[in-house]
């Protein structure tokens, strides 16, 4: 796992809120922090500190195997992904610990691989089905799942998006990647997209499969991304096979698209497909009227089915 490597440890690790999700908020790690503290003043506990120069990421506790858990482990305390209250609120805690009692180790990361650690951890969690109780999804073949023909049809995608320009680079974002299905073919063109996607058993088979990379694959509903990312935080955002959207859900679409925008640069591509022209339709009128120029491109095939409408812009200036 990442997170032993970066740290250099062997024991098990647990993140002490229970989704990527919750790191947001930080309820439980405010809470137990604010017991952990006590022990703290007396001196009593081992101590990991990560920190990116001066500014701490996380601090880890050690648990002692004891009858109630009988191996030994370290509890993993993180604000990196917190909303700025509950950070600072985690800052102040860490503090107040770290005045009492020295960590035994201080280990430098980059914040870009602690989330990534991070990231993983949840998809190791998922796939490993302790975030589902009485999960009972048998795994099935690659084959049964993944489709070569639809992997290539995404790819096209992108000869296109060359001829005309709109090639993406940096820091990509794919919204609503399913199984990651659409993703293979983005890993291939040498995209390291961050994937993320609302059913977490369509991602816990991407990752089952060894289709997504449990680094950049994130449980998440797209009409919740500005709580997560800055605004302007990606070069690209794209989407494949968005919908099924009508006139009388096309809010839930929209709400998507305007998410997407707001997290992408000034000037950074912003990538739809879908099946059907009045789909795309939907789409990329609510896209132009939220600041976006580009154009829908007429796909069509003979098999009818897969991106076969797209729409593809640039986020302008506000
Ligand atoms: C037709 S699938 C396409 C999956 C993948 N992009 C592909 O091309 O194979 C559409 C996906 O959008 C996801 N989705 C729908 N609403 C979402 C939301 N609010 N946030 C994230 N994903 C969502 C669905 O769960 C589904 O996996």
């Amino acid at each position: 796992m990442l997170l032993q490597e970066l740290l250099g440890i062997d024991e098990e690790i647990y993140f002490v809120e229970e989704s990527y999700l919750a790191q947001r908020t930080l309820k439980r790690t405010l809470d137990y922090l604010k017991g952990v503290r006590k022990f703290a003043e007396e001196g009593q506990i081992r101590l990991l500190r990560v920190r990116e120069g001066e500014h701490t990421l996380g601090i880890l506790v050690f648990n002692q195997a004891d009858e109630e858990v009988p191996v030994n482990f370290w509890s993993v305390f993180t604000g990196a992904l917190a909303e700025t209250r509950s950070k600072k609120d985690f800052e102040v805690l860490m503090d107040s610990l770290l005045a009492f009692n020295l960590p035994e180790k201080d280990i430098e990361v980059s914040s870009e691989s602690w989330r990534d650690a991070v990231n993983e951890y949840y998809s190791l969690m998922l796939v490993n089905r302790n975030l589902c109780e009485g999960c009972s999804v048998k795994p099935e073949s690659y084959e049964s799942v993944f489709s070569e023909n639809r992997v290539r049809r995404v790819a096209e995608v992108f000869d296109i998006l060359q001829e005309k320009g709109f090639y993406p680079e940096g820091k990509v974002l794919e919204v609503c990647c399913g199984n990651g299905m659409s993703t293979i073919a983005l890993y291939r063109l040498g995209l390291d997209p961050l994937a993320v996607e609302i059913n977490k058993c369509a991602v816990c088979q991407g990752l089952e499969q060894g289709v997504l990379n449990p680094r950049k694959t994130i449980v998440m509903d797209a009409t919740t991304l500005s709580r997560y990312f800055e605004p302007g935080s990606f070069d690209a955002v794209m989407g494949f096979m968005l919908g099924l959207v009508y006139e009388f859900n096309k809010e839930l679409w929209i709400g998507i698209m305007r998410e997407a925008v707001s997290v992408a640069k000034e000037g950074g591509l912003i990538l739809f497909t879908v099946s059907s022209k009045p789909e795309i339709e939907i789409l990329a009128r609510a896209l132009l009227r939220m600041g976006v120029e580009g154009e829908i491109v007429d796909n069509t095939d003979s098999e009818g089915t897969y991106d076969q409408w797209f729409f593809v812009g640039r986020k302008q200036k506000a």
